[in-house]
């Protein structure tokens, strides 16, 4: 069976089944401080089971993009080195909300494992929860068992501890006990000689977990104790790659047709083999492994709209393409870039169930070629880094500070420091190394880490409604509060209503400000409002004295305002982007302030001026136009699709979703909008630029601080002009301005070449000798050119010279070192040593080469000593 027969084949029973067969989520979480990729098949599914909101069907199915490269499920370091872990990964799964159970989820995946696929019944292995003793007293799940008796034979049941079979969706939340369905496809003969049942959970590459199905009936609360849940839940996981590989009769995921035409690629491209043996073939092995695995989970990402990039989930990515890029420049030989080659294949194979891959081709394919292109030109300027460091070591070890530098300044990364440094005959101190790097690891953790107490409960089941779209002031209960402490904002509360104006942070739009007032006029002001798991959390510094009363909630109207006049116009710039420049043109990040708006969008080529202003002229049309605001808050996702409205790919969209329509454009959007676009008066871009290959940047601002930029621009206009004596035409006294400025430049560069000319038999007078040696320490007054100049001339008429010439500009100090080549080798004598070395006492550095050096400081009196100590060297 083809993996694509697999999948389908599995959507299809469960169909059949009446379930909803559902596209998967993008693998991007955007409200979940818990979690920052979808990890596992319900992870897109919480809210359901946290009853924030309802599923259209009680039965769903997919197949899940799923990502552990981070938080508690990190696999990262194993790919490549065993053939079943993955970052990206599929995972099958059916769900039950409060409809079957047990009875159901084990026959249903009995029949589709043994009936349908096939699966040979002598492989299989399950599991069942064996109870615990700890203080959740949890009862051995002998309903399980029963159900499966009917099935399998008593000796392929096992029992298993709580750690394998009894899954939590995370410190809170629903969880349950669960049953593994494990096959061990190893040969008959080792099959004789260990049982299969003894290497269950052992980690054996042909003994793996290929299903689990949870059976979710309790509830874990925030005290830590179980209780039952009102409705019992199915949430089953089935790993697609290593059901391929069962099916199609292979013992790796990789032998799979899941990742043979990428490896085949590989091979063709590099010029090496896969599967090849001998000690340097498993090298091979792995680095193949590892580019095939991480290229899908990058193009993956970058469909999803999350590019390479340095914080967050962006750099997230952009470590597992360097790690990519390291094992094919390591193992592979592969010095320029290569792996975005591979994505044409995967697009190929994949394109079908993941139609994102096919339409985002070629902006993957970019943004890979680009981040491969410039992680190399680090490599590179790493290695020459590494020479100089090699250089300077005296023995054979090299200081474990030195590499955590290169490692943190210029993103080489350690293993392959140690790799150069072994040719070379060089080991690291490897604590030394780990030491900076835990500090550095505790410095993150301080600041970043949120503790948060558990929530206090005022109304128990409160149920929460936004009603900003409406209204920006409601009479408001508090429904429940905690404390949370960070280093960067110190303590805080999260506050949460029954109902709330407050817009919380999403779809690019900030959060909304504002404040809570009592009824004797007390008021606590509310900071900002996010989202956690779709409910809206509001952020206080003070706890309002009287939480039980009724409290007006009263959002910043002016900041709301100017922010929406940003959001409504960040719409008519997508539209007006795709109008100018193409239908190609697709968002790739939106950020909503009340101070400007940033656009981000995908564009191959340069936007011109006369392009940009098109575009603007466009929005500012409709700003003219004074469209109105249309809005429907509930519609089929189907339908708003069908109208035309334009969806965000990697952004998830309930059933229901929202429209917002002003004229011509219409998008899917949950943000709060001006009633009529004449109210942002007015549009104006201030900069656009590239920020990754293929990807372009727009900043602009609206409604009064376009006022304000016109005004500023108009007084610094005049100043200008007040400065060029108010001459007639600005423009031309600049220009004449700066040609006076070049004429002068170029006088003085040849004022100082004649200078220099005569100087140079004047120092001649002062060289002195001493152990054979022509030197000179000397302060001098000429540019650096000027100084190279008098070197070098000297340098010709004499032999065995040592200069070290000092020069200052206002509060620059410069220190240059010229060494004849001939003392350089008999004397063991280095100008970059000596710059290097003297160079502190003006509180700078530099470097270059050993005839010829210099450093740069700013500390001019340090100069002095510098030349008085230059002696040292030749004495
Ligand atoms: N949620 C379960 C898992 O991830 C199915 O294993």
């Amino acid at each position: 069976m083809k993996s694509q027969d697999i999948r389908s084949t599995f959507l299809s029973f469960f169909e059949n089944k009446q379930h909803s067969i559902v596209p998967s989520a993008p693998m991007v979480l955007k409200d979940d401080p818990t979690l920052m990729f979808v990890n596992s098949g319900m992870a897109p599914f919480k809210e359901f089971f946290l009853g924030n909101a309802e599923p259209k069907n009680n039965r769903l199915t997919d197949s899940q993009k799923c990502l552990r490269v981070s938080g508690k499920h990190n696999d990262l370091e194993e790919v490549g080195y065993d053939t079943y872990h993955h970052t990206l990964f599929e995972m099958l799964g059916n769900w039950s909300f409060g409809d079957y159970f047990k009875t159901e989820a084990i026959a249903w995946a009995w029949e589709l494992l043994t009936e349908v696929y096939k699966i040979d019944k002598d492989i299989l292995y399950v599991s069942v929860f064996e109870g615990s003793d700890d203080a959740d007293k949890l009862e051995m799940d002998d309903e399980a068992y029963n159900i499966w008796k009917q099935y399998i034979s008593e000796d392929r049941i096992l029992k298993g501890n709580k750690k394998d079979n009894f899954w939590e969706m995370g410190e809170q939340g629903p969880c349950g006990p669960c049953s593994e369905i494990h096959v061990d496809i190893r040969t008959p003969e080792e099959k004789a000689k260990v049982p299969g049942k003894d290497l269950v959970n052992m980690d054996h590459p042909q003994v793996v977990e290929v299903w689990n199905l949870v059976f979710m009936q309790y509830n874990r609360k925030a005290d830590g104790s179980l209780e039952n849940l009102p409705n019992k839940h199915i949430d089953t996981g089935m790993g697609f790659e290593r059901l391929c590989m069962v099916l199609q009769d292979v013992k790796s995921n990789y032998d799979t047709d899941v990742f043979t035409p990428i490896i085949r690629e590989v091979e063709t491209i590099t010029d090496k083999q896969y599967g090849a043996s001998g000690a340097s073939g498993e090298k091979i092995d792995i680095a193949i492994r590892v580019i095939c695995d991480h290229v899908r989970a990058v193009a993956f990402s970058i469909a999803d709209g999350q590019l390479p990039s340095n914080t967050g989930a962006g750099y997230v990515i952009r470590r597992i393409l360097r790690r990519a890029v390291r094992y094919g420049f390591t193992f592979l030989d592969k010095k320029e870039p290569f792996i975005y080659r591979l994505v044409d294949v995967l697009a190929k194979k994949m394109g079908t169930a993941f139609p994102e891959l096919k339409t985002q081709k070629q902006l993957i394919e970019n943004v890979i070629k680009e981040e491969e292109a410039s992680f190399l030109r680090t490599l590179d300027q790493g290695l020459l880094l590494l020479d100089r460091i090699v250089e300077t070591t005296k023995g054979k070890e090299v200081l474990g500070a030195k590499v955590f530098e290169l490692k943190d300044t210029y993103g080489f990364p350690e293993d392959l420091t140690d790799l150069i440094l072994r040719e070379k005959g060089y080991t690291y101190n490897v604590e030394a190394f780990n030491a900076e790097l835990e500090k550095q690891k505790s410095r993150g953790r301080e600041s970043s880490a949120l503790k948060s107490d558990d929530w206090t409960v005022l109304i128990e089941d409160a149920e929460q409604e936004f009603v900003g779209y409406d209204t920006l002031e409601s009479n408001v209960k508090i429904t429940r509060y905690r404390k949370v402490t960070s280093k960067k904002d110190g303590e805080m509360y999260q506050l949460v209503f029954n109902l709330t104006p407050f817009y919380a942070e999403g779809g690019g739009q900030v959060g909304d400000k504002g404040y809570l007032e009592d009824v004797r006029g007390d008021v606590v002001y509310i900071l900002d409002t996010k989202k956690e798991n779709n409910v809206v959390i509001h952020f206080t510094k003070n706890l309002p004295k009287h939480l039980n009363e009724t409290l007006k909630a009263v959002v910043d109207s002016k900041q709301r305002h100017r922010t929406e006049c940003n959001h409504t116009a960040t719409h008519l710039l997508h539209q007006g982007l795709r109008e100018v420049l193409g239908a190609h043109v697709e968002q790739k990040g939106s950020a909503v302030h009340s101070k400007y708006l940033r656009f981000d969008f995908s564009h191959f080529s340069r936007v011109t001026a006369e392009q940009l202003q098109e575009v603007e002229d466009f929005v500012n049309a409709r700003i003219e136009g004074k469209l109105p605001l249309e809005e429907h808050r509930s519609v089929p996702v189907e339908q708003a699709l069908a109208d035309g409205a334009m969806a965000l790919f990697g952004e998830k969209y309930g059933d229901a979703v929202r429209t917002v329509r002003f004229g011509q454009s219409m998008e899917l959007c949950g943000g709060t909008h001006v009633n009529n676009t004449g109210d942002i008066w007015h549009f104006k871009i201030v900069s656009e630029g590239a920020v990754a290959a293929g990807i372009r940047r727009i900043e602009a601002i609206t409604n009064d601080a376009v006022k304000d930029f016109y005004s500023e621009t108009s007084t610094a206009f005049s100043e200008i002009k007040a400065l060029l004596n108010n001459a007639q035409n600005p423009k031309e006294a600049v220009l004449k301005l700066q040609n006076e400025n070049s004429d002068l430049k170029k006088h003085i560069e040849d004022l100082l070449k004649d200078k220099a000319k005569n100087m140079t038999g004047e120092l001649a007078n002062n060289l002195t000798e001493i152990n054979g040696v022509q030197f000179l320490a000397q302060k001098v007054d000429l540019d650096a050119g000027g100084i190279k100049d008098v070197a070098f001339d000297l340098g010709s008429k004499h032999k065995n010279l040592f200069l070290l010439f000092g020069s200052a500009v206002g509060d620059k100090a410069m220190l240059t070192c010229y060494i004849s080549k001939e003392l350089v080798a008999e004397r063991d004598l280095n100008a970059g040593t000596v710059v290097r070395e003297l160079g502190k006492l003006i509180h700078g550095g530099g470097g270059g080469q050993p005839f010829y050096a210099t450093a740069g400081g700013k500390h001019p009196a340090g100069i002095e000593q510098a030349l008085n100590q230059a002696k040292q060297y030749v004495e």
